[in-house]
């Protein structure tokens, strides 16, 4: 099966194409189109045509197309949720709820779309502002380069596509080259939807090739990625004055206080570090487990971890499966060592049977190690004693990232002390830092990222603010 690409409304045969494998089974998917320059070219010149269209658009009709978009996803939902296991090897029960996920982001990014609206101030606070009223407006921002990651094929594209559609902007999407199938079936539905040509296009291909293009053409007002630091960096370097917006990684972690519900907080922590092989950036990779409940806590945690089940993604049974590459396994297996060599003890896991790491539980690894500071993107966790709370929350803070936390405490103190001291985008007090829901805001600080999703949010990303000023001297 040939995937071509989508520009301009239609299918655009490309001049090569790279073979796609399932991540777990290795069976050979589909033939994926490669864009050439002058194909990217082409789909930046129809978002560029497309714009003026979509920026007279009334926020009704945006709306309905959103609303009709995801109708028809809920629909299809058994078969997206194929898709995204088969291309990314997520375990079918997770991918169902992804595509569940995504249809409510785009019914989210509708609802948003007839709310978007500026404010009015008088300006007399200012001596020689009397007589004067001004009021703001939101404008869409244009053509938008939109780089997604392989972890949410879906929910993630829709977090780019759906708000930028609901302002009113159009968009040059790249998904990433191991998953592309569920974001060429949103261009297929979006099609259906009624959104005009040229609205959103679709450019497989080499993310170096493609993604440089769309990054630096002066036609795209505003590039979305959701990837690693290292790229998000690369692309802030070369996006000029272009608006930029990054979701990166993290090393997320959760603090758990003495006094906290044990069994409920390990029920619900297991799938937050496993959950999609850990390829989540807000899994859970470190724990500071107080030293009361420290004991109580892992012998629960590795118990719990030992009952998942390996296997077939498309087995609604498996919990985990394969890692989207064999060099992940390999770079796992490499921190896991480093772990071991420098006197960490590996209560579960720590070995992989071909592209499936076992979820592996390592305890007391210094924060120095890989493991512990290093995003792992993969089914590590990391366990350590704290004997005080102002020690976990340093620890928290002593990272790169800053995407999520979360914290356990029936202390009102501690959580508010938390709240104020952790240095990240979003606390979660008495969760997982993997929490999640769609419309709430989500980024984070140091090197996990610039901006924020979540529909509202992205949306204010993706429009510019206009004053208009009244003189009435
Ligand atoms: C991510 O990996 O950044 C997305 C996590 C989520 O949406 O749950």
């Amino acid at each position: 099966m040939k995937k071509e690409l989508f520009i301009d409304g239609g299918w655009v045969q490309a001049p090569d194409y790279y073979p796609l494998y399932s991540p777990y089974s290795e069976e050979h998917l589909a033939d994926i189109a490669s864009a050439s320059n002058d194909q990217v070219d082409q789909a930046i010149e129809a978002a560029s045509r497309a714009a003026v269209v979509m920026r007279a658009m009334p926020a009704h009709r945006r709306a309905a197309i959103l609303e009709k978009l995801a109708q028809l996803l809920e629909e299809r939902l058994e078969e997206a949720a194929r898709l995204i296991s088969l291309e990314a090897a997520k375990p079918i029960t997770t991918a169902k709820l992804e595509v569940a996920r995504t249809v409510q982001t785009y019914k989210f990014a509708a609802e948003e779309a007839k709310r978007i609206h500026g404010e009015t101030m008088s300006l007399d606070a200012a001596p020689g502002g009397e007589g004067r009223v001004a009021y703001t407006v939101r404008e869409p921002i244009g053509v938008i380069g939109a780089i997604t990651p392989f972890n949410f094929p879906m929910n993630l594209v829709a977090h780019k596509v759906g708000p930028a559609i609901a302002a009113g902007n159009t968009v040059v999407l790249k998904p990433a080259g191991q998953t592309p199938l569920t974001a060429l079936l949103i261009a297929e539905l979006l099609k259906e939807a009624g959104l005009p040509d040229g609205a959103l296009n679709v450019v497989t291909g080499s993310g170096r090739l493609v993604g440089e293009r769309i990054v630096t053409d002066d036609r795209v007002k505003m590039v979305t990625f959701t990837g690693s630091p290292a790229v998000g960096i690369g692309i802030r370097n070369k996006a000029g004055l272009k608006r930029v917006t990054l979701e990166l990684g993290a090393n997320s972690a959760v603090i758990i206080d003495k006094g906290t519900p044990i069994d409920k907080i390990v029920a619900r922590s297991v799938p937050g570090a496993f959950s999609f092989q850990g390829q989540v950036c807000i899994s859970l990779q470190r724990v500071y487990a107080h030293e009361a409940i420290y004991d109580e806590f892992v012998a629960k945690f590795v118990e719990a971890t030992s009952k998942l089940k390996l296997g077939d993604p498309l087995d609604p049974a498996t919990d985990v499966s394969a890692l989207i590459s064999l060099a992940d396994v390999e770079r796992a297996l490499d921190w896991i060592g480093e772990a071991k060599l420098h006197g960490a003890t590996i209560a579960a896991g720590g070995t992989a049977v071909g592209n499936m790491l076992l979820p592996t539980v390592i305890l007391e690894a210094s924060s120095v190690l890989k493991v512990s500071c290093q995003e792992a993107f993969a089914p590590i966790v990391v366990i350590q004693r704290v004997g005080t709370m102002e020690e976990a929350i340093r620890l928290v803070n002593d990272s790169r990232f800053g995407l999520q936390a979360g914290i356990y405490t029936d202390n009102i103190h501690t959580a508010l002390d938390a709240a104020e001291k952790l240095h990240v985008g979003g606390v979660m007090i008495n969760d997982i830092p993997t929490f999640r829901v769609d419309h709430m805001p989500y980024g984070g600080v140091k090197e996990s990222g610039l901006g924020r999703e979540g529909l509202k949010y992205a949306i204010e990303e993706m429009t510019e603010l206009k004053l208009i000023v009244f003189n009435r001297n």
